[in-house]
């Protein structure tokens, strides 16, 4: 693929359906906001780490457009993906007069996103939303979709709603300033696609991490393009999960529990999917579905690329037990019954339900390495 030209991935949603647009020099280019509705004015959201590096030229590419274009900057991180943030960016709406065609354009990451599309929800009832992510992870999954949400004390993304974004703009060039831990857990998510959906693309990953470690753009467009086409065919199918598009948390379950565990912000988010994958990929071969192979040849590419395999205890007394309990509150659990994305058969995933004893052997036996 060529690096240079625009891909573009629909997601099609009948009227909700809206384009992402793949390629370097994007989001400072007018051209890319053309076919968006006219507003009187516009806010763009962003964190004190990507607003330096970005506000200034996604605002000078905005002004044509909308006569009055503000910037709320929030505080960077997982620990502040909640209502004290969300509430900065209310009152950067309110205190800006801004009306019910008001468009807000997120600037940043995965948590960024989550909380700009949840603030676009809710604000006068629904303001429309454009999604323009600058990390890897947000580029090939968090962005698209319209799964909105902030951080509940007692759990990860339990407050938010469904909402589609009108547009997507993934910048390659943006991520050249992406520090490299982030782009290795933007990595997990794009190896994700590949047992639950593509065993060629598994494949092709296997042949080009060092080609996407070393920031190649044409494997990053690779990579960004068939990420985001497999999860449009997803939430095409289901975009409100009502079965179909759980398969996209395959090593969420395992991985939620990480990071609440450990506490918002100790593992990033990628990390923990990443070890999630390793362990879910452990629980199926439990459950007899796949082999001892395809768990080492998914657990090497995730350590390729730069990513830990190995759980973390997160007590030191009954750390299986803490595990079972933070994944009870997974939203998948129906009536304390932990449900679990595992693979059935290289390249497709099923959730399922398995014995609490079972876990337990999992997680004392990826704890230990
Ligand atoms: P993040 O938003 O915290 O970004 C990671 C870090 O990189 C931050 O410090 C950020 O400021 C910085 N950063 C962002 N872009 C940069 C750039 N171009 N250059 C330099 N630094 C940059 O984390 P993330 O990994 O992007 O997203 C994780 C979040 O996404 C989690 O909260 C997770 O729950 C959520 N998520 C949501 C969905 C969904 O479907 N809505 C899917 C997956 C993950
Ligand atoms: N990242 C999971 C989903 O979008 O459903």
């Amino acid at each position: 693929m060529n690096s240079s030209d625009l891909q573009t991935v629909t997601i099609e949603l009948a009227e909700r359906s809206y384009h992402i647009a793949i390629r370097g020099s994007l989001f400072d280019n007018p051209l890319s906001y053309s076919e968006l509705p006219a507003a009187h004015s516009a806010l763009i959201v962003t964190n004190t780490t990507v607003g330096p590096l970005y506000a200034e030229r996604l605002q000078r590419a905005l002004a044509g457009k909308y006569p009055q274009v503000h910037t709320v900057v929030l505080p960077d991180g997982e620990v502040y993906k909640t209502w004290e943030s969300l509430n900065l960016i209310f009152d950067a709406l309110l205190g800006h007069g801004c009306d019910r065609k008001t468009m807000l354009f997120a600037l940043g990451g995965g948590v960024v996103g989550d909380m700009t599309g949840f603030a676009a929800a809710s604000y006068m009832r629904g303001v429309p939303f454009v999604q323009v992510p600058t990390t890897l992870l947000a580029q090939v999954d968090s962005s698209v979709g319209g799964k909105t949400a902030i951080n509940h004390p007692l759990g990860k993304n339990m407050i938010g709603a469904f909402y589609q974004p009108l547009k997507v703009i993934c910048d390659l060039d943006t991520l050249e300033t992406l520090p490299a831990r982030e782009l290795s857990a933007g990595l997990a998510e794009v190896i994700k696609y590949g047992p639950i959906a593509d065993m060629n693309f598994l494949a092709w990953l296997e042949a080009h991490m060092d080609a996407l470690l070393a920031r190649e753009p044409a494997a990053l467009a690779h990579i960004v393009k068939r990420s985001c086409e497999i999860k449009a065919d997803v939430v095409g199918r289901d975009e409100r999960e009502a079965g179909l598009r759980a398969i996209l948390n395959f090593g969420h379950t395992f991985g939620h529990a990480i990071e609440a565990g450990l506490g918002y912000g100790e593992w990033l988010h990628g990390e923990a999917v990443g070890c999630g994958m390793v362990m879910a990929a452990h629980l199926s071969q439990r459950l007899g579905l796949v082999d001892a192979f395809f768990v080492h040849r998914l657990k090497t590419l995730i350590q390729q690329a730069g990513l830990p395999v190995k759980a973390p205890v997160l007590n030191a007394a009954d750390n299986a037990g803490r595990y079972l309990e933070l994944m009870r509150l997974d939203k998948k659990s129906e009536a304390g019954e932990i449900k679990f994305v595992v693979i059935d058969q290289p390249g497709r995933a099923a959730v399922r339900s398995a014995p609490d004893a079972m876990v337990r052997q999992v997680i004392d036996a990826c704890c230990a390495g």
